[in-house]
């Protein structure tokens, strides 16, 4: 009688265990330690092929590229303020977490401002290994130029799919292969994702939980942000139930297993330019070809004295990783109307723009003369002309003559 009683009892706690303490902080990046648990890149941006160099740790301290400002909140950044001259790039950071997450693992990236503009492409995203896409990627937050809401995708090698949309995601699929080279692609529906639209209503918060279940994201913009978070601290564990619907949902059953397609996930935060998804002529020059003087992403906005980048930057509250070791609540179904859409339909790049490897050979000779850094590295340059770039110029000038002389 007594031993039922202990045991019932025991198990109502662990029940309750479970319901409200789903996931434990394993990690909090935040204040003056948050940069202490990342690596910096130190390289030009050999992976996307942008106009930038990332610095190593100490060189993004000393240039101001990297800091924590007087709002305790960490600032990550594009240079502002050095004149660059062609071919040279420009300076930007990239971090990754020293610490890889496994499945079973939720991210919670608060943010007050993310970088946007013409030829800006930053992303919030996780990696799981030296080979892409082998171990999976996770792309939380990503855009270009100056897309309206953010674009949401994976990345797997072949057999991993988003086909079936189910009713409780909020945004938008675009791609379903996630083997594609654009990934399996969700746009957001909901307001102010991304850009000047994100900043004014004072950012928001993006969290993703990585599940045997499937992979969810969600974003909130500042005013809607669930008191489960925004009464949660450095040190607490969260509970994901009250979330409602994530704005990609990408279920694991009969569409991806999560555990063979992705291995433990290091954090990534990056901001480059240009580059082959923001610098292809096709996708840059109908967002922002009327931004200078060549309609070339490079010429127009990488070269120059810097101050078109006084938005490029990421400034972070704070950053957490929490894990469990027990069932979690996978999103709820419940109905959820988003009032006034986003209208992501007319916008270049969005979902299908695929990257065939030659292009992005053509477009590396061209755009990106060769790894070239900031004035006092040194470095020399060499210049190739791009006939790919050449020729699509040369019709474009053709057409618009034409066009003018019918
Ligand atoms: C990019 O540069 C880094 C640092 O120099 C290097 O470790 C990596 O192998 C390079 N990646 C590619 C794809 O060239
Ligand atoms: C965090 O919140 C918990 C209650 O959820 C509280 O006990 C703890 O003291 C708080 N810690 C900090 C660092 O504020």
């Amino acid at each position: 009688m007594q031993l039922l009683q202990i045991t019932s009892t025991l198990t109502v706690f662990c029940g309750l265990l479970v319901l409200t303490r789903a996931y434990d902080l394993v990690r909090d990046y935040s204040g003056i330690t948050f940069f202490d648990e990342w690596d910096f890149f130190g390289s030009w941006d050999n992976l996307t092929l942008g106009d930038v160099y990332w610095l190593d740790e100490s060189d993004a301290f000393s240039q101001g590229l990297a800091y924590i400002n007087s709002a305790g909140n960490a600032v990550i950044k594009v240079d502002n303020t050095h004149s660059i001259q062609s071919p040279q790039k420009r300076n930007s950071v990239r971090i990754t977490t020293k610490d890889s997450y496994a499945v079973g693992s939720l991210w919670i990236f608060d943010l007050v401002h993310v970088p946007f503009g013409c030829s800006v492409w930053p992303a919030v995203w996780t990696l799981g290994g030296p080979t892409w896409p082998e171990g999976g990627e996770i792309d939380v937050l990503e855009a270009i130029n100056l897309m309206p809401s953010n674009q949401m995708a994976l990345h797997t090698t072949s057999g991993c799919f988003h086909n079936y949309t189910p009713p409780n995601q909020l945004g938008a699929t675009l791609v379903t292969d996630c083997s594609t080279a654009a990934g399996c692609t969700v746009g957001e529906l909901q307001p102010n994702s991304y850009g000047s639209g994100f900043a004014a209503m004072g950012g928001g918060v993006f969290a993703a939980q990585f599940d045997v279940a499937g992979i969810f994201i969600w974003f909130w913009s500042r005013a809607n942000i669930p008191s489960s978070i925004t009464q949660s601290n450095s040190s607490s564990s969260i509970d994901i139930s009250q979330w409602g619907p994530p704005s990609a949902s990408y279920l694991a059953a009969d569409q991806c297993d999560i555990t063979e397609f992705f291995t433990p996930q290091q954090l990534i935060i990056d901001i480059t330019l240009c580059g082959n998804w923001a610098g292809l002529p096709e996708v840059y020059f109908p967002a922002c070809g009327d931004k200078g003087p060549t309609g070339i992403c490079y010429n127009d906005n990488v070269v120059g004295d810097g101050s078109n980048y006084d938005d490029a930057y990421f400034e972070i509250p704070y950053i957490r990783a929490y894990t469990t070791g027990g069932v979690v609540p996978t999103p709820t179904a419940a109905p959820f109307d988003i009032i006034s859409k986003v209208d992501i339909s007319t916008y270049p790049g969005y979902g299908s723009v695929t990257i065939p490897l030659s292009a992005v050979t053509a477009l590396d000779t061209g755009l990106h003369p060769s790894p070239m850094f900031y004035p006092g590295n040194g470095a020399s340059g060499r210049y190739q002309v791009d006939f790919g770039l050449m020729i699509w110029w040369v019709l474009s000038i053709g057409a618009i003559i034409f066009i003018r002389l019918a």
